[in-house]
C-alpha cells in the first residue's frame, strides 16, 4: 500500500511527509486554486524539492484538447522535470493524449475515472497509473468498491503495469475500503490520515497507559 498526499499546501506536505509513510503528491486545478494565485511552477518545484525524486509527483493539464494537453506536458515536463506524473482525464481528447505520452515514455496518471471502461481503456493506453474518483462514484450510485476490484483482477489477468491510485476520499473508511479491493495506491488530503490517528478512544488508551504509569513510577519515563 502506498500513501499519497492530495494537496498542494507546501506547509501541510512539509508537516506530512515528515509524519507519514507518504510516496508522493497528487493535485488537480481545484486543489491548486485552494493555494490562491501561485507561481504554478515555481510552486510545484517547491514541492518537488520538500519531497525529493524518490517519491511521485502527480501534476494535472489543464487544456481540454488533445493537442494543447500534450503542450501542458511538455511544459510540466521542461519546468519540473521528467520524472513527474502527468495526470490527465480520461476523456476522449485525454485517451488520445495518454497514448501519445506513452509513445514518448512520459509518466502518465489517468485521472477522472468514474467507470471500470475509463480504466480499462487507460490500462490499455498504458496509464502507469488510474486515479477511481471513490467518494465521487459513491455519491452517483455507482459502487467503487467493484469498479476497483474490476481494474484489480484485469491488471492481475492481463499483467498491465498500471497501478490503481485511490483518489476522491472523505474518510479514512473509503480509503480502507479502496486498499482492500485492490488499490495499490491512495491519494487522500492530510486530514484524512490525520484524523485516522487522533480519535478520542485512542488518545484516551493512551492516557490510561500513562497515568498507570505514573501511578506506580512518577512522572518519569522508561528511560529516565
Ligand atoms: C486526485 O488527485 C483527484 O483529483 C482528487 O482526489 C479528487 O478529489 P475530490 O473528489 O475531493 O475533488
Amino acid at each position: 500500500m502506498k500513501y499519497l498526499l492530495d494537496t498542494a499546501n507546501l506547509d501541510a506536505i512539509r508537516y506530512y511527509t515528515d509524519i507519514f509513510p507518504i510516496a508522493g503528491v497528487t493535485s488537480n486545478p481545484s486543489i491548486v486554486k485552494k493555494e490562491g494565485k501561485i507561481d504554478f511552477f515555481a510552486h510545484m518545484n517547491e514541492i518537488r524539492s520538500i519531497i525529493g525524486m524518490d517519491k511521485t509527483l502527480h501534476i494535472q493539464v489543464t487544456a481540454l484538447d488533445t493537442d494543447g494537453m500534450l503542450r501542458d506536458a511538455e511544459t510540466i515536463l521542461n519546468k519540473v522535470d521528467d520524472q513527474v506524473c502527468v495526470k490527465v482525464p480520461v476523456t476522449l481528447e485525454g485517451i488520445k493524449a495518454i497514448k501519445t505520452l506513452k509513445k514518448q515514455d512520459v509518466n502518465v496518471t489517468a485521472t477522472a475515472i468514474y467507470s471500470k471502461q475509463q480504466g480499462f481503456l487507460a490500462m490499455e493506453a498504458g496509464a502507469d497509473y488510474i486515479a477511481p474518483y471513490f467518494n465521487r462514484m459513491e455519491n452517483m450510485g455507482i459502487d467503487p468498491d467493484d469498479v476497483i476490484a474490476s481494474f484489480a483482477e484485469m491488471i492481475g489477468l492481463y499483467g498491465y503495469h498500471t497501478q490503481i491510485l485511490g483518489a476522491s476520499f472523505k474518510n479514512a473508511g473509503q480509503v480502507d475500503r479502496a486498499f482492500l479491493a485492490g488499490a495499490q495506491t491512495a491519494t487522500m488530503d492530510p486530514s484524512i490520515l490525520s484524523a485516522a490517528l487522533t480519535q478520542a478512544h485512542i488518545l484516551k488508551a493512551v492516557d490510561d497507559f500513562d497515568a498507570d504509569w505514573k501511578s506506580v513510577y512518577g512522572d518519569v519515563t522508561i528511560s529516565e
